[in-house]
């Protein structure tokens, strides 16, 4: 199923979809689309951490921190953040996402906003968290690129930029980790020798990359790496990284404000 396919197909089994305006590409237009579905409602209400964020949220958030969760969804991270103590505020594009986090959750804090332009002021957040792929659904890439920029001016000197993104390499060899049908893995196995590439997966579009290529995006804005982190089955790093259908990374803004992220994982673990 090609792009167009695909969003005149989520159009065409939810006729109150065709709100979204014309002039908005395929991919996006799908991607809005599906947020305002109950299938997706449903896919994002699970609340509890994935392996690596139960890693790496607490090795690098305190308790007290300043956290702003982009893409928050049906506030999964955000409500989960709120109970460790620390002061969280979710933000997210989805009308329908945000009303409904906001009726279930009305002690969180959750605004409508998008990440390509974060209402907030300069260095005003000690952390930053864009979970499950959420920076993967930014579209056309220049949003993804101002978003890691928005990341970059809002975070404290010394401040955590979390985030995870689909593994472009992962598509190679008919990864074990993907449920979808042999068509799928051997059209999109192909996209693995690129450097970034969209993706469809049923009803949503996301941009697929090689770890190289985000780890020079992001430090383009001036954050610096400090880990990364795929799945752990295979006990090789190495393994893990290439096989792991997502991965997480770590970045630090430079400065003085904080410990370095190094010296405050040590503290916290
Ligand atoms: C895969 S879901 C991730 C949900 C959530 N982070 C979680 O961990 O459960 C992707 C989310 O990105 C949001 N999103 C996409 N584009 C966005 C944008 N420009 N600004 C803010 N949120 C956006 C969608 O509305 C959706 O909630």
């Amino acid at each position: 199923m090609n792009a167009v396919e695909a969003s005149a197909n989520v159009r065409d089994q939810k006729p109150e979809k065709a709100a979204v305006p014309d002039e908005i590409p395929p991919e996006l237009a799908a991607n809005l689309a599906y947020y305002e579905s109950q299938d997706a409602v449903n896919t994002y209400s699970f609340y509890r951490f994935l392996p690596e964020e139960e890693v790496l949220i607490p090795k690098y958030f305190k308790v007290g921190d300043s956290v702003l969760d982009l893409a928050c969804g049906m506030g999964r991270t955000t409500r989960l953040l709120h109970e460790m103590g620390m002061h969280v505020r979710g933000v997210d594009r989805s009308e329908n996402f945000v009303k409904l986090t906001n009726q279930r959750f009305p002690y969180l804090d959750i605004r409508l906003g998008s990440y390509d332009d974060i209402q907030e002021e300069d260095s005003s957040f000690t952390n930053i968290l864009i979970a499950l792929n959420g920076i993967d659904y930014a579209f056309p890439e220049t949003q993804r690129v101002k978003t890691l920029k928005e990341c970059a001016r809002v975070l404290k000197p010394g401040g955590i930029l979390i985030y995870s993104s689909h593994n472009l390499k992962s598509l190679h060899w008919c990864s074990p980790y993907y449920w979808r049908s042999l068509r799928w893995k051997f059209r999109n196995g192909f996209r693995a020798f690129r450097t970034r590439s969209y993706v469809w997966e049923g009803s949503e579009c996301s941009l697929y990359n090689e770890p190289s290529y985000a780890v020079r995006q992001t430090e383009e804005t001036g954050l610096k790496l400090v880990e990364i982190r795929g799945f752990n089955r295979f006990k090789s790093s190495r393994i893990d990284l290439y096989f792991s259908p997502y991965i997480h990374y770590v970045f630090e803004k430079p400065g003085t404000q904080q410990l370095p992220a190094r010296r405050r994982a040590e503290n916290n673990g």
